[in-house]
């Protein structure tokens, strides 16, 4: 599930609540920021749009629709890479993180860019905005994956939407629960079960306390909670890994990729 497993942490598998979660992944990711960004910045692209460790790009996937003139919010927006992507092609785009550290990367692209993504601090969970604000809402490997509630988030997504307005989000592919974390041949063959929804948690050996948190849920599971809060889907993309494309991110690789999808990315409307 992550690349970041930090010295001393103990991996589990158990039932962890939404507020233990987020204080858990606040801080993490607060911590992870600065290796995320010096690691994978170059591959995101200051200006890009990537839905995933393919390189799928929201160019190539077309799956928000022309942003131009819309308003548009990113959930779990880290540096806000796509977020400025939207904004160069017209769109009103902001963002919102849980991690303060991820934010500053954020700020600090937005001076060296000139092209600035207004973010704030938040949880997927509660939204700060009105309702009917945004035309779109979307979320590149951001929030969805970590949170307990997601029954709140994809709530609180319909409530922002405007009528019609589109939700489009990507996570690891469902079907790469069943796996081991393991970018080589270790990680093709089957340890868990595809069904068994209980989260992946690291604890820090140190503290006890729950460091890192992954939430794991099956296609018909975001069917469900999609029809449940009035989406229409209009697409499930799973990137096929590129040919001459040798990145290894976590789990990710040619060896894996050519074999398995490793991301999913839905689209949905919100009905009019
Ligand atoms: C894998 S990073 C992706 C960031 C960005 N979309 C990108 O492609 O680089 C996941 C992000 O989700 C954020 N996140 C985790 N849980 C969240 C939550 N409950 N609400 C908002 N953001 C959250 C993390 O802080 C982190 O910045």
């Amino acid at each position: 599930m992550t690349d970041h497993l930090p010295q001393r942490v103990r991996v589990e598998r158990r039932a962890v609540s939404e507020e233990e979660s987020r204080q858990a992944n606040g801080p993490d990711w607060d911590r992870y920021a600065d290796e995320y960004q010096a690691t994978h910045g170059g591959f995101l692209g200051n200006t890009g749009f990537v839905w995933g460790p393919e390189g799928l790009t929201e160019e190539e996937a077309g799956v928000l629709g022309d942003v131009d003139g819309r308003d548009v919010l990113e959930l779990g927006s880290g540096a806000g890479q796509c977020s400025r992507w939207v904004r160069v092609r017209g769109g009103r785009s902001f963002g919102l993180d849980l991690s303060a550290r991820q934010l500053q990367h954020s700020k600090r692209i937005d001076e060296e860019s000139g092209i600035a993504v207004p973010s704030v601090r938040g949880t997927a969970t509660a939204l700060p905005y009105a309702g009917a604000s945004f035309d779109v809402v979307f979320c590149s490997f951001g929030a969805m994956q970590f949170i307990a509630d997601l029954e709140a988030a994809v709530g609180e997504v319909a409530r922002v939407l405007r009528p019609g307005g589109r939700f489009a989000f990507s996570v690891t592919h469902p079907t790469r629960w069943s796996f081991p974390d393991d970018p080589s041949e270790a990680g093709l063959t089957a340890t868990s079960s595809y069904w068994d929804r209980t989260p992946y948690v690291e604890v820090d050996d140190d503290s006890g306390q729950v460091s890192y948190v992954e939430h794991h849920r099956t296609l018909g599971d975001w069917v469900g909670v999609l029809a449940r809060h009035d989406f229409r889907i209009v697409a499930l993309v799973e990137p096929e890994w590129p040919e001459g494309h040798d990145r290894v991110w976590g789990g990710w690789s040619r060896v894996r990729g050519r074999l398995t999808p490793g991301t999913a990315v839905f689209a949905a409307d919100l009905a009019s």
